[in-house]
């Protein structure tokens, strides 16, 4: 018997501000994104955006349905568009944010398990590391890559 411990680095922020320059410009623009959001059912605006490898920033915000199970969450739109019209362009980061009635929220906006699960996919696709930049009000939060937050991912190489 082993018994293992896993490292997460996490860097935290107390404003935007004091992000680097290109982590600032994702927040703000998955900001933008969180306003064409389509969420009259939950009211809860998110807005995703993706950096390429050429420089190409792309958005993405989630898309509600009256038959609640059939949404999808921001980054997911943000990924699949990506993924969809540049199939050969790494994704090297991501921001993610969320307003509900009061605003931003004040925890950071974190992906949800099927959205960590599509960035670890995308991470093994292009064998890149895909920096997660979560944003809230009171603290910003950042991993070097997705699979920080979801350790022991399921991987395409498991199909054989
Ligand atoms: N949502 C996202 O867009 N991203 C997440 O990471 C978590 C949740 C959306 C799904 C739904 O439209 C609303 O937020 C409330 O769950």
């Amino acid at each position: 018997m082993r018994k293992r411990e896993l490292q997460i680095f996490v860097y935290e922020y107390d404003t935007v501000l004091e992000l680097p320059e290109s982590d600032l410009e994702l927040v703000l623009a998955a900001r933008e994104a969180s306003e064409n959001a389509y969420a009259p059912y939950s009211n809860f605006h998110v807005g995703a955006a993706l950096r390429l490898e050429n420089g190409l920033l792309i958005k993405g915000n989630n898309q509600e349905n009256a038959d609640f199970t059939d949404g999808l969450c921001a980054e997911r739109v943000a990924l699949f568009y990506a993924n969809a019209n540049y199939p050969d362009l790494k994704v090297e980061a991501i921001a993610v944010t969320a307003k509900n009635k009061d605003g931003i929220i004040k925890e950071p906006a974190q992906p949800c398990g099927s959205c960590r699960q599509a960035l670890v996919e995308a991470e093994v696709r292009f064998n890149h590391p895909i920096r997660l930049i979560m944003d809230g009000a009171n603290k910003i939060m950042v991993v070097e890559n997705a699979e920080s937050l979801l350790p022991f991912a399921f991987k395409p190489v498991a199909l054989g």
